[in-house]
């Protein structure tokens, strides 16, 4: 994915996790981007301003005070050069400032005085990245539009398990680089800024204060049409510490609904576990967690529902017993029964009234096409989305997917890999175009 012509500003912060942010930079370079690191005091402890200076192939902006640089305006010209930062590593010090509006170095004045789209990869011990003040911090920016790029779960530098553990580089460039791609295909700059009182000619969104929230359209092909999506992975408890899980982010389907209530319509997404936030304000979202969870709301919703989208990935198995405490390790083997749970989207194919309309998904690793017929057909489906774990870029864990859309006539159409925002559009274009013959 090229980045050519891309001015990104690389902000590393004092945490162990600076090592990776070189071969980020490195990927960033390769790809096109010009590059310009800045970084706290605490930060060179761990890489050299050399390393940043060489791969960067610019001078490294530390020191608010240097006489060299005269940092006075300098954080404002970087600011100016910019189209997005990415802070990474991104300490629970870094991130408290930036949810405080705090500026004592030269990366926190940097941050704000951007008005660009931010990426934030936090690093920290596990214990520290579930200290609820750091949650509120990274809630507080998450609500402002910055890209949180979650840690996975992994070995941390002190020998923990847990999350906090920075995000791989690759993973990294992969969202900036889905960013721009979401901007070129759609012609335009996501999340679509708000016109503010206090906008001053500026025109990127981000950092902006918009809450990245996406604007309705002003024109509804859905208004007053009911809308129920279902999103995310669900987590099957095993003890109070344990789940049962897969790597769904929730994007696919939070974009989904998104794309509809920017149409006017009324939606209501069920999201299983996930750190993605809505971009706009008007989905009513209802958080749960296992599939039984997402199994009630979901029978609760469907009836008064025009379009169903089922796009969660639904754990098929839950554990027959949950241990009311931790299971302690003693044996060798640990043998879990696992029973059924509810076919969700089986279950709605049977209750479905012939004025409804039900979209499925299917994630695939072999005999795709085969497999998602089967499914269309026997959950009674109108349309299936399918997405293969054999195309670079598509299913979770990406920015982007790409997809085949099969109807129950048996007509099929593919998609080139986009951003999931635009494959969002698609998909809700070919559902009004389905709703639009039904009505007729
Ligand atoms: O969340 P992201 O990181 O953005 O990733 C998006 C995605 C890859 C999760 C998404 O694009 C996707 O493919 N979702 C469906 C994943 C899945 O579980 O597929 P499946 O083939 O196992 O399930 C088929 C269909 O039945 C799906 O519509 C699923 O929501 C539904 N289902 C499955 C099991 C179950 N018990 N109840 C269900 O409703």
């Amino acid at each position: 994915m090229s980045l050519a012509g891309k001015h990104i500003i690389v902000g590393l912060s004092g945490g162990i996790a600076a090592y990776k942010t070189l071969s980020l930079i490195r990927l960033l370079v390769k790809n096109g981007a010009s590059v310009k690191t800045v970084t706290t005091p605490n930060t060179l402890h761990f890489v050299t301003k050399l390393s940043l200076q060489t791969l960067s192939k610019n001078n490294v902006y530390n020191d608010v005070f240097s006489e060299v640089n005269d940092f006075s305006t300098e954080h404002i010209s970087l600011a100016d050069w910019a189209d997005a930062m990415i802070v990474a590593p991104a300490t629970a010090n870094t991130i408290g400032k930036f949810a405080n509006g705090i500026a004592d170095d030269a990366l926190s004045t940097t941050f704000l005085a951007l008005n660009k789209p931010v990426f934030v990869a936090p690093a920290m011990n596990s214990k520290m990245y579930e200290n609820p003040a750091v949650q509120k911090n990274l809630q507080t920016l998450i609500q402002r539009g910055i890209h949180m790029i979650e840690p996975p779960v992994g070995e941390l530098a002190c020998g923990d398990e847990g999350k906090g553990r920075m995000e791989e580089p690759e993973a990294i460039f992969e969202c900036i680089a889905g960013f721009f791609l979401t901007e070129s295909d759609s012609g335009k700059s996501f999340p679509r800024r708000r016109e503010s009182p206090n906008d001053k000619g500026l025109t990127k969104g981000g950092n902006d204060g918009t809450d990245g929230q996406v604007d309705p359209a002003p024109t509804s092909s859905f208004h007053e049409k009911k809308i129920l999506i279902t999103a995310g992975p669900t987590h099957e408890a095993i003890d109070p510490v344990r789940f049962i899980g897969n790597h769904s982010s929730g994007l696919m389907g939070i974009c989904i609904a998104d794309e509809f209530a920017n149409q006017g319509a009324d939606v209501v997404l069920v999201c299983g576990p996930s750190a993605i936030a809505s971009k706009n304000s008007a989905v009513k979202r209802i958080d749960v967690v296992s599939a039984k969870d997402m199994f009630e709301v979901c029978k609760k919703h469907f009836e008064s529902a025009d379009i169903t989208v089922c796009s969660a990935a639904v754990a098929d198995y839950a554990p027959k017993q949950i241990a009311g405490q931790k299971i302690k390790k003693k044996d060798e083997n640990l043998v879990l029964e696992l029973v059924k749970n509810p076919d969700i989207l089986g279950y709605l194919g049977k209750q479905k009234t012939k004025k409804q309309i039900l979209v499925g998904f299917a994630l695939e690793t072999e005999n795709e096409l085969q497999n998602a017929e089967n499914k269309l057909k026997s959950k009674h489906l109108d349309m299936l989305v399918l997405n293969s774990l054999n195309d670079d870029g598509a299913g979770f864990g990406h920015q982007t997917n790409k997809i085949s859309v099969l109807f129950a006539n048996k007509e099929a159409k593919h998609f080139e890999l986009k951003s999931k925002p635009n494959v969002a559009k698609d998909i809700v274009n070919e559902i009004t175009h389905l709703y639009s013959v039904r009505a007729t």
